[in-house]
């Protein structure tokens, strides 16, 4: 390691990991809620000392996008690999460049959504929503499984909104709005709020105004992507539904840093937490839990599956990463069956079995994150040497 490096590297740990007070939903983060997302800074402070400008940053279990809004900010190129099609959609908007015909194009769509809305409220007062509902049901336009999660009214809103976003023409103003969409579902359903699970709330009270909440969540991600687009550089993102076992379609020795952030083995229900957007988007959530690493999380196998995956996606990582050069991965430890699982430990004799060699493990205790009961959450570096 050159000199320069070194010290590069010390100051990385010399700075305050804690972060208690820092904004976390500047720009495009705010954008959609997701399960354990990590605190911005972290792949900010990663990308900024341990890649150039220009290099090629990898986030194989990318989430929500968050390395990657970083990576644009910072000039550097960067691939996203999330095997859950809705982390794929959220972090392509979020670190898409907005145009103004896009812009235009959203505001016609709110604008003649708003007359439909109109209409239905209108016709609504005759005819009652629980019949429209029951026959979007029986004629196979509703998922069933939806209806005990809001009040029939609150459907009958969201199906038009959701019809009218999928006849729209231009790709990247349909999934900007699909975000929208998915970012409200929960906040209008009956499930209990505070809750990381989904709980019916027997007592919750119908929501109301559904069109001009929806709305107003478009009209500040339009502006929140104003901001980010003019911030941001004009460096390459890709987004990729993928599998982290097995990334073939990246070349051996390509990717000039590694910041990424898995699952926490049984700690996090994606499937479970997001199962209302994955409803409403038509994804498949059996075959999704069946295939996420820390899925289908309370089989007496959850730890054997998800170390046997988690060596497969560290030999992934050795393979694409060029030499001298960093993987960062940051990870807590979670309690499964009455056990606290050291996996920055365990990921750790993982990684060095893998090939990488052990540079640093940095501590965040308070920290200030969506991590829920785990009281310590780890940065472990590595390198390739
Ligand atoms: C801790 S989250 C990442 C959150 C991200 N750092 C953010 O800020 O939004 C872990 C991610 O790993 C994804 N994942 C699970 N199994 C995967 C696999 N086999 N291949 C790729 N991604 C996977 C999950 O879908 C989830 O989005």
């Amino acid at each position: 390691m050159s000199i320069p490096e070194l010290k590069k590297i010390q100051q990385l740990w010399q700075l305050d990991w804690e972060m208690i007070s820092v904004n976390t939903e500047y720009y495009t983060h705010s954008f959609h809620p997701y399960s354990s997302k990590y605190v911005p800074q972290i792949p900010n402070r990663i990308i900024s000392a341990l890649s150039l400008k220009n290099e090629l940053v990898l986030d194989n279990f990318v989430g929500s996008g968050t390395t990657l809004v970083e990576s644009k900010l910072l000039g550097r190129n960067s691939i996203g690999i999330d095997i859950n099609p809705l982390a794929c959609l959220i972090s392509k908007v979020k670190t898409s460049i907005i145009s103004f015909s896009t812009i235009q194009e959203v505001s016609r769509f709110l604008l003649n959504l708003q007359s439909d809305i109109l209409e239905y409220r209108k016709n609504a007062r005759s005819v009652r929503s629980e019949f429209v509902l029951a026959k979007l049901v029986l004629n196979g336009k509703l998922n069933s499984n939806i209806t005990k999660w809001y009040h029939p009214n609150v459907i009958c809103e969201l199906h038009l909104i959701i019809n009218n976003i999928k006849s729209i023409e231009d790709p990247y103003a349909k999934d900007f709005l699909k975000v929208a969409f998915s970012s409200l579902l929960r906040s209008v359903s009956n499930s209990k709020s505070g809750f990381g699970n989904l709980m019916i709330n027997k007592r919750a009270a119908p929501k109301e105004r559904i069109f001009e909440r929806f709305s107003l969540a478009t009209a500040r991600m339009l502006k929140n992507a104003n901001d980010f687009s003019k911030a941001a550089s004009n460096s390459d993102v890709k987004v990729l539904n993928g599998d982290s076992r097995n990334i073939s379609f990246i070349d051996d020795n390509s990717i000039d840093l590694i910041c990424t952030h898995p699952p926490y083995m049984a700690a996090v229900p994606y499937v479970e937490y997001q199962r209302l957007s994955l409803w409403w988007l038509g994804y498949d959530l059996s075959s999704l839990d069946n295939n996420m690493i820390g899925g289908r999380r309370s089989r007496p196998d959850t730890p054997q599956r998800f170390f046997r995956d988690m060596k497969r996606a560290l030999l992934e990582m050795k393979r694409v990463l060029r030499n001298k050069k960093y993987c960062c991965i940051t990870i807590g430890n979670p309690t499964y069956r009455g056990k606290m699982w050291e996996l920055n430990q365990l990921i750790k004799r993982h990684a060095i079995d893998a090939g990488f060699t052990f540079i640093k493990e940095i501590r965040r205790g308070k920290y200030h994150s969506t991590m829920g009961k785990m009281k310590e959450e780890f940065v472990l570096i590595f390198r390739n040497e």
